[in-house]
């Protein structure tokens, strides 16, 4: 599985003590559907059932957003 997701932001940001969890750890999302990027807010739990090999797009790049599958997300040095 895999999904594409359109980013907007042209750096890096910065995360400090602020960021961190109850637990002192901070969540960075990886998933790419997060409302707070750059840390996670759980809607990592909407690609729970993508299936191996696909890859999807989130309407909206909103995890609540509809699903659908697409062709191959193809990178230019490969
Ligand atoms: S990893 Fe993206 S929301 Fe959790």
């Amino acid at each position: 599985m895999a999904r594409e997701v359109t980013h907007e932001e042209r750096g890096p940001t910065v995360l400090d003590e602020s960021d961190m969890g109850d637990d002192d750890l901070i969540y960075v999302c990886r998933c790419g559907l997060s409302d707070t990027q750059p840390l996670c807010d759980g809607s990592h739990n909407a690609t729970a059932d993508e299936e191996d090999g696909v890859v999807y797009k989130y309407a909206n790049d909103d995890a609540d957003g509809e699903r659908r599958e697409i062709d191959e997300i193809v990178y230019e040095n490969e």
